[in-house]
């Protein structure tokens, strides 16, 4: 309490010496009958209007050194609109207690000189249950005459010894200090509120949306939640967070970070992407639907990452039918140049929040993908053969499992994370041509190769930083599925090209490599993984291989280590999960 406010409250001990007599005095009161049953309903905002004048054209009214316990009538008590606490809460428990041993503590009231009502600083639910129980008349300690203001802070001060006040009733408050009794900042700053920044932070809880500040209010969120929600710009966005914030359980800190990061996106200048002139060897910046300058039966190994539709920015405001419509074309075109014999390559997931064809479904579901690209090659006499598990590693959510089980998540209402895609193998019918022996010895996979590999389930970590492209696979993804399924030397396909991931690897590989792409904003990207200069000449591949031949070298023990270190993020995602489920 400040210093000030300790001159202005009562005297512990004075209050002490009184009680005795008011509890002999409300213990009758609360155990009669009461005759008057209907209370008073005292027009607070009215009275206060009322003694607005009168309380603060005063100055300073003289200090009540020896405060009086007085009986008020309970007509005569008025509440101030500026008291912090907005409703009584549960008054249950104070109500059986005055039942039982009377009222222990009397109101806290002022009054200014020849006014008629007294201000009822301390004690509001208190007055609430009496005014329940019918009482007539109220005891109270009265204190000196106090500005609104001061009023204002005395009843939070007390509020606040008791914890009873939610961060919004505390901002409301701060904010009725500045607004309404002009404290300046620097004032607040002294009568012991904190800081100006803090002071300000606190009040701005107020312009978050309704639904985030019932949130704060029912304890759902921390007020520094709050203030982190308060950097986003809009209430939709604002709304989103806190609810995102309170399903994962998230800290107000992580929920900071978030939006920090958000923020710092939104605002950075989209780069502008300036394309380069000239061609790319091997690369078509057109729809793979047509792909008339490959001849019929030219191309070894088609290996590729269909868009999913899952609303990624090359697949934007098209319908699920849409999309499978575009993909039955193109996959018309792939079958058309396969060899026979030939295989494709599809690394393509489920979708997780599939709406409908037309994304309008109100429930979402898994639509699962793979059975209609099967049921479609079939029909070009391309059939399914292998599936290969790709384990990403841990999801782009890992940190979040452990959150993902709160005490709100019903039993039987586990989900479960993304955490692999499936890369279907299509063989198309026919007999596949066997090239030159030489490239026949040259493509045999090593027997540890063929061991692991055919393990089908492959733990290869996702890449995790997307420049240039948001949806790129990673080099050994590609790398195993090239060296597996083509000989040296042999055509390799990918007519979704996106960053050039699988060209850059065949090329590699000592692959002929060609790719579709339909956005030409991917070319600066493409450009450089199959390193060519603006002029369209080829400069770095070869230099690209050698070195990539030589960390394949030891390619055994950089795959065991990347599948260690899968397996051990893997682990550690668990351990947290059990570690949660039994700390809960
Ligand atoms: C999932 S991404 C492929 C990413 C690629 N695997 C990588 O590692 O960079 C799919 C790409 O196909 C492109 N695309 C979608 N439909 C296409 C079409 N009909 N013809 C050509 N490109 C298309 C998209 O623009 C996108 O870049």
């Amino acid at each position: 309490m400040s210093n000030e406010m300790k001159s202005l409250a009562p005297d512990a001990a004075q209050i002490a010496d009184t009680n005795t007599q008011i509890k002999e005095n409300t213990m009758t009161a609360a155990n009669s009958n009461p005759t008057v049953t209907e209370t008073q309903n005292v027009n607070n905002s009215i009275q206060e209007e009322a003694m607005t004048s009168a309380v603060n054209t005063q100055t300073a009214a003289a200090p009540n050194t020896n405060p009086q316990i007085i009986d008020v009538p309970m007509d005569k008590l008025s509440v101030p609109v500026s008291h912090p606490r907005r409703n009584s809460g549960d008054l249950e428990t104070l109500e059986k207690s005055i039942r039982k041993n009377g009222l222990l503590e009397p109101l806290t009231v002022c009054k200014s000189d020849g006014d008629d009502f007294y201000m009822v600083i301390d004690g509001t639910r208190r007055l609430t249950a009496l005014k329940d129980f019918g009482w007539k008349a109220v005891p109270c300690i009265q204190v000196k005459s106090m500005l609104l203001g001061e009023i204002a802070h005395y009843a939070f001060e007390k509020n606040m010894e008791r914890r009873t006040l939610s961060p919004i009733e505390i901002a409301l408050h701060l904010r009725s200090m500045k607004e309404k009794y002009e404290y300046s900042l620097r004032d607040l700053d002294a009568l012991g509120y904190g800081s100006a920044t803090k002071i300000s932070q606190q009040i701005r809880l107020l312009d978050l949306p309704a639904k985030v500040k019932d949130m704060i209010e029912n304890a759902e969120l921390t007020a520094a939640h709050g203030v982190a929600l308060g950097k986003l710009s809009n209430a939709t966005q604002q709304e989103k967070m806190a609810k995102r914030a309170f399903d994962f359980g998230w800290s107000a800190k992580r929920l900071e970070i978030t939006i920090d990061k958000l923020v710092k996106k939104s605002k950075a200048p989209k780069e502008k992407v300036s394309i380069p002139e000239g061609k790319i060897p091997g690369v078509y910046f057109k729809d793979s639907k047509d792909m008339s300058e490959l001849p019929d039966k030219s191309v070894h190994l088609i290996v590729t990452s269909p868009p999913y539709c899952v609303g990624m920015e090359f697949e934007k405001g098209i319908s699920y039918a849409e999309h499978w419509e575009n993909m039955q074309e193109v996959m018309t075109e792939s079958a058309r140049v396969l060899v026979p014999g030939g295989i494709m390559a599809l690394n393509v997931g489920d979708i997780h929040n599939y709406k409908g064809p037309d994304g309008k479904a109100k429930q979402s579901q898994i639509q699962l993908v793979g059975h209609k690209y099967q049921g479609f090659l079939r029909r070009h006499q391309i059939y399914l053969s292998d599936i290969v598990l790709w384990v990403k590693g841990t999801n782009a959510h890992s940190k979040d499992v452990s959150k993902l089980i709160t005490d709100k998540t019903p039993h039987t209402g586990y989900r479960i994370l993304i955490s692999h895609d499936p890369v279907y193998i299509f063989r198309k019918a026919g007999e596949r041509e066997v090239p030159s022996e030489q490239a026949a010895t040259n493509s045999v996979l090593t027997k540890e190769e063929w061991t692991r590999w055919a393990s089908g389930i492959w733990a290869i970590d996702r890449v995790r930083k997307m420049e240039g492209h948001p949806a790129m696979y990673p080099d050994e993804l590609a790398y195993r599925l090239i060296k597996m399924f083509s000989y040296e030397g042999e055509t390799v396909l990918d007519p979704f090209l996106g960053s050039g991931t699988t060209m850059k690897v065949a090329r590699q590989l000592g692959r002929e490599a060609f790719g579709y792409e339909r956005e030409v904003q991917y070319k600066p990207v493409i450009m450089e993984k199959l390193g060519v200069g603006e002029d369209g000449v080829i400069t770095q591949s070869m230099v690209g291989f050698a070195k990539e031949m030589m960390i394949r070298e030891d390619a055994e023990e950089l795959v065991t280590k990347a599948e260690a270190e899968a397996a051990e993020k893997m682990l550690a995602d668990e351990a947290d999960v059990a570690e949660t489920v039994t700390a809960e």
